[in-house]
């Protein structure tokens, strides 16, 4: 008898994100059979560019508050080619990551077993990083504007906000991530020399939230040199926490260091669980490669493994991902990382590797 159901709101919205959503509830769906401990219920939600040029909304009227009745949401990707992405990215997702507090995003990267890194010396187990990503503040926060639109003189602002409530609580966030890890190591990434109001908050909140971990070992570091850092000395870095933006870009080159944007996963989370959090793959919704049948279908996986997680069914998250890296192991894989699998073959193979596990 089934003992646990978490409800889950799927939004796969635009492009690929159809294509990896039902690849990854097939999966999820095929697992949950196995495993006979708990059961996930879909709700499915069309909320996509195509509603919004039909409706004018990307998300309808009482929305949101459909949306907070369940456990999780499983996100694919939002952007059309006849949408401007400041449109689509405020309208849909940023809307949900703002109004449930989604403020830490977490970015974990690996090599997958049978898959090859860009660097040359980096191998399977390498690249083993979570970059914790501020989510609330920063760049992202919507302040500034623009004047004399059209005109030569035409102004515009965006301004960073950074409080050091949000920074205090993304911080103690990084630093018990850090703390849960093997490594207990973190990195305090910033930009203090040039942005000196902000940036000096978020070190000097760094300094004082560290004093209440002391287990952990932590550095600081400025941006530009963290990305030579990623590249030349991968070995020294495990747990990273930075602002809104500055995340958002090391996360995109931790992915491809790590073999390709098809197979990261993030996790849009609100620690204090009055929200229902969000899982989408890191990728977009990429419309060069939309309804070909080709799109890696891993990132999602793992995304879904990160959400199980989230939802206390560690054990099923673990063998989710045995299976994906059983089936990567064996050289089934997408174009992205140079295999010649189709979506589906790399999806039925997940299901067939879980039906042998358990
Ligand atoms: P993208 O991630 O969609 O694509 C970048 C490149 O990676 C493309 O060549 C694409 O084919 C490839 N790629 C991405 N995911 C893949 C997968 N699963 N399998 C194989 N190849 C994959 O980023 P891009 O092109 O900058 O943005 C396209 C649209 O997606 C834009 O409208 C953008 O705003 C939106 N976007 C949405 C995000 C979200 O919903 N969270 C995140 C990033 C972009
Ligand atoms: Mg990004």
């Amino acid at each position: 008898a089934v003992s646990r159901t978490h409800s889950v709101a799927l939004i796969p919205a635009d492009g690929i994100g159809p294509e990896v959503i039902s690849a990854g509830v097939q999966v999820l769906e095929t697992l949950t059979k196995c495993d006979g401990s708990f059961s996930l219920s879909f709700k499915h939600y069309d909320w996509s560019s195509g509603t919004y040029k039909a409706t004018g909304k990307y998300i309808p009227d009482g929305g949101l508050e459909q949306l907070k009745k369940h456990d999780a949401i499983l996100f694919g990707a939002v952007g059309a080619p006849d949408v401007p992405d400041h449109i689509s990215l405020w309208g849909l997702r940023l809307a949900i990551c703002q109004g449930f507090q989604q403020y830490a995003n977490v970015r974990p990267t690996k090599i997958f077993r049978g898959t090859e890194s860009p660097l040359r010396k980096a191998e399977h187990g390498d690249l083993d990083w979570v970059i914790v990503r501020e989510n609330s503040e920063g760049e992202y926060a919507g302040q500034g504007g623009r004047s004399h639109r059209g005109h030569p003189w035409e102004t515009a602002t965006e301004v960073a906000i950074f409080s050091r409530h949000g920074i205090d609580r993304i911080m103690r966030f990084a630093f018990e991530t850090a703390q849960k890890r093997p490594r207990k190591l973190l990195t305090v990434v910033t930009k203090s020399n040039a942005q000196r109001n902000g940036m000096v908050l978020w070190d000097e909140v760094a300094q004082e939230v560290a004093k209440e971990y002391p287990d952990v070992k932590w550095d600081k570091m400025l941006v530009d040199a963290m990305t030579c850092r990623m590249v030349l000395d991968p070995k020294s870095i495990d747990t990273i926490v930075a602002s809104n933006l500055h995340a958002d870009i090391l996360s995109d080159l931790a992915a491809a260091l790590a073999g390709s944007i098809g197979i990261a996963p993030t996790s849009n989370l609100d620690p204090s669980r009055q929200y229902p959090s969000m899982f989408e793959p890191i990728h977009g919704s990429a419309f060069d490669i939309t309804g070909q049948g080709v799109a890696n279908p891993v990132g999602t996986f793992w995304t879904a493994s990160e959400m199980l997680i989230w939802l206390g069914e560690e054990e099923a998250a673990k063998i989710m991902m045995d299976a994906v890296e059983t089936v990567t192991g064996r050289g089934l894989m997408t174009r992205d990382l140079g295999g010649k699998a189709r979506t589906q073959d790399v999806t039925e193979a997940v299901c067939e590797e879980l039906v042998e596990i358990y």
